[in-house]
């Protein structure tokens, strides 16, 4: 938890159920979530090889605190990225995020040539931790589940394959699209107030979520002609077990498509946002460590799904391009 026994005595009212908080943990919030970005950002570059001068544009998505003008411009100083690297501020939109990333960084690199654009999730719970109560089930629910996090990865189009720059693509975002889920209005949602950020999150979003999920399958898949759910690898947003649970047994899966997810669920909570982009690491590590013969388990196609408030669900259809 990045939020220290230090911080929590210093702002008592942070623990308590309802009590007047909003100020300290705005004060915070805006302070360390690009700090903590920054640390997943220079992991990224790093790895990526390439002079930051390089990055043309920064996606920043936190539901972790507000301010203008913004932890993406924060991130900017921080990093030392050039001034006229063109900022995208995707703020409070929750656990799907992380895919709203995803997608926007595609439309970018697609469309500007040459561009890199650098897309950071960092999240830290300040404004939702708070004391048990034994009435707040959404709260408990929440306690129990979120977690925080930072991860950040590097997007662009006709990668450099050779020479001294040259690039190494590991994932390619093959279609992406998203969708409001019918009649899910109000499953989950929160707002802010004097005592932070309140939640609510029905007991029936596993069942919309599985429910619905096949429709949005049968969209992003039938072009390439797949139906069979088994033959993709699957990064999915562990937003709760049973969600996975869920759609896992509406979708007859077999128990090992979850096991990435289930297992950045158990080591990591729910750190909404970044927690796609854990999973997308976990697996192409994994896959090389068994020797596989891509990113992917072994696979060429997969899915990754963000779900959040709404309930709105980001779909991207990915590429396993390397190992
Ligand atoms: C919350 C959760 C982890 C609890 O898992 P569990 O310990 O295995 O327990 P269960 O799922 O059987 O639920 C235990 C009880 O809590 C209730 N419950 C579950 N989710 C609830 C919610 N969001 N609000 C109120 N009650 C809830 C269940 O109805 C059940 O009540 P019962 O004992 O009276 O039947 C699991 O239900 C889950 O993953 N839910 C989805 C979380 C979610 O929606 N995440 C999105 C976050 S944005």
């Amino acid at each position: 938890m990045y939020l220290t026994e230090k911080i929590l005595k210093e702002n008592p009212n942070i623990c308590e159920d309802m009590a007047s908080s909003f100020d300290a943990r705005q004060d915070i919030a805006i302070m360390e979530v690009p700090k903590l970005g920054k640390e997943a950002a220079i992991k990224a570059i790093k790895e990526w090889g390439q002079p930051k001068s390089k990055i043309t544009h920064l996606i920043f998505c936190t539901s972790s605190g507000m301010e203008m003008p913004g932890a993406d411009y924060r991130l900017t100083k921080l990093l030392g990225l050039g001034s006229n690297v063109k900022r995208y501020m995707i703020y409070q939109q929750g656990c799907f995020a992380g895919g709203i990333g995803l997608r926007l960084a595609k439309d970018l690199a697609e469309n500007n040539k040459g561009a890199r654009v650098l897309m950071v999730c960092s999240e830290i719970k300040v404004l939702t931790f708070r004391g048990p109560s034994e009435t707040n089930l959404d709260n408990l629910v929440g306690q129990a589940l979120f977690g925080d996090g930072a991860a950040a990865v590097i997007i662009g189009s006709d990668p450099i394959m050779q020479g001294v720059d040259k690039e190494k693509p590991l994932f390619e975002l093959a279609w992406t699209t998203q969708t409001i889920l019918p009649d899910s209005e109000r499953a989950i949602e929160a707002n802010f107030y004097e005592v932070g950020m309140i939640f609510h999150i029905s007991k029936d979003v596993p069942k919309h979520i599985s429910n619905n999920i096949e429709n949005v399958l049968i969209e992003a898949f039938k072009p390439l002609g797949i139906s069979d759910y088994n033959s993709i690898f699957w990064i999915t947003h562990p937003a709760g077990p049973a969600i996975l649970d869920e759609v896992e047994t509406k979708l007859g899966l077999k128990p090992e498509k979850m096991e990435v997810s289930r297992y950045v669920l158990s080591e990591f909570g729910n750190m909404s946002s970044p927690s796609v982009l854990f999973i997308l690491d976990q697996m192409r590590k994994k896959s090389k460590e068994d020797a596989l013969t891509t990113t992917g388990e072994g696979l060429e196609w997969g899915v990754l799904f963000g779900f959040g408030p709404g309930i709105t669900v980001e779909t991207v259809v990915l590429r396993s391009v390397a190992i």
